[in-house]
């Protein structure tokens, strides 16, 4: 079993979301033996925005030659696509940040959303090529975005959603630990329920 964890925060290994996903790991660990080296790990802060060739590239009919795929952008694409496509299981740890997902998730998700490689676009729009696999994502937030005390609209939801469709990815499983800006017993509240929901989540697997 391989599991693929991207680690969005700009806070990494220290984030309420990484905190949150460490959770969906073990789970996973527990249902299916895994060894250490089985789990690769990817900051996405470290991720360049993607590059001119890149660009072009995806705004034309055909892929460059060989040359120019072999570097850049188009390399670290094709690297993180593979990743991806190795993985059995994704799991994504993201903040939201200004109602939807933080820009270094954005920047892994121009990168594995590629025309041609990822997806192909038919007269019916565009078709997933990945094959699917479960993908949880373990976001965190300041306030509440679910519920009926929400009071800031949620995009990041829809969006990861859509775009993970896009390429084939509709498994998708969201936990959440949200309003830790209240801190306190209320954030100690809010991580409880999200340790429990996904341990009621995988007791039902
Ligand atoms: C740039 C930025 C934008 C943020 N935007 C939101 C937001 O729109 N809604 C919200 O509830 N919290 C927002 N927050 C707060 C974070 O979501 C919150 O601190 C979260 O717990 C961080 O999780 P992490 O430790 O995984 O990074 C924002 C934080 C930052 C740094």
């Amino acid at each position: 079993m391989s599991i693929l964890r991207l680690t969005c925060s700009p806070r990494g290994v220290g984030s309420e979301s990484h905190r949150l996903s460490q959770f969906v790991v073990e789970h996973l660990a527990r249902h299916d033996p895994v060894r250490g080296r089985d789990i690769v790990e990817i900051d996405a802060n470290l991720l360049p925005h993607v590059d001119v060739d890149y660009a072009r590239a995806l705004g034309s009919p055909a892929d460059p030659g060989s040359d120019v795929c072999g570097r850049g952008s188009l390399r670290q694409s094709d690297q993180l696509i593979q990743s991806l496509s190795d993985a059995d299981y994704v799991v994504i740890a993201t903040p939201m940040h200004n109602y939807t997902v933080p820009s270094a998730l954005k920047v892994w998700i121009d990168h594995v959303v590629r025309v041609r490689s990822t997806f192909s676009v038919t007269r019916e729009g565009k078709v997933g090529v990945l094959a699917d696999r479960p993908v949880f994502v373990a976001a965190s937030s300041g306030g509440l975005f679910s519920g009926p005390d929400a009071r800031q609209p949620d995009f990041l939801t829809p969006y990861l959603k859509v775009a993970l469709a896009t390429i084939g990815l509709k498994r998708l499983t969201f936990f959440s630990v949200e309003g830790t800006a209240m801190g306190g017993q209320a954030l100690d509240a809010a991580r409880l329920r999200a340790q429990e929901q996904i341990a009621g989540h995988f007791s039902q697997q």
